[in-house]
């Protein structure tokens, strides 16, 4: 049990942690350069040159961490061996994450929803689908290999809960403006 939550949690950490990193690291230049769709914005002033670029290096930077924590004497300590992540897999994680959290706000737009407005379901997992499918799309073996369905359930339950701590925690300390 504590293998399959921590390989599946380990896998996801580089999709994880971007999001975060663009909450503390936003503002600047939007990315949709003030740019409307059908009266509304485009993207709106929550999505950030900045914030996309910040987080997905710190994405990045985290599964090169990962790597070389994974080392022989700490998966013989655990009793399991967990995943590693090659550069290709790391940056459809990180920047899928980013890019799939884009994808909602424009969706969020069209459907009337202003910025910093919740739409559940798609709050919490806009991220998790964007980062399997560009890991999926740069690093197939890798991705269909590291992610097995038991993982995937996993992951489908477990993400909306931490996601939802981890910004109630930021909006607790004021970095983040909504709760959700
Ligand atoms: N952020 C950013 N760039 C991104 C993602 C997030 O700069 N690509 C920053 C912005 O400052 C944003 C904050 O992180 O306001 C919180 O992110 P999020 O909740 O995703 O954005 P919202 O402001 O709620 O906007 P939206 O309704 O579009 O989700
Ligand atoms: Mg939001």
């Amino acid at each position: 049990m504590l293998e399959l939550v921590a390989g599946a949690l380990w896998a996801m950490l580089p999709a994880y942690v971007p999001n975060n990193a663009a909450v503390l690291a936003g503002g600047g230049e939007p990315i949709d350069g003030d740019r409307e769709m059908g009266g509304s914005r485009l993207l709106g002033d929550g999505k950030t040159w900045r914030g996309t670029a910040v987080g997905t290096l710190v994405g990045l930077a985290l599964a090169a961490l990962l790597n070389v924590a994974v080392t022989p004497a700490a998966e013989a300590a655990l009793g399991f061996s967990l995943p590693t992540f090659p550069p290709l897999a790391a940056l459809g994680l990180a920047l899928g994450a980013m890019l799939g959290d884009i994808g909602a706000s424009f969706i969020k737009r069209r459907s009337g929803r202003e910025r910093g407005a919740s739409f559940p379901g798609l709050d919490q997992l806009d991220f998790v689908a964007g980062a399997l499918l560009l890991a999926l799309v740069l690093a197939p073996g890798w991705t269909l290999e590291t992610f097995t369905l038991t993982r995937l359930a996993i992951i489908v339950v477990i993400t909306p809960l931490l996601h939802l701590v981890t910004n109630m925690i930021g909006y607790g300390v004021g970095v983040k403006n909504e709760p959700w």
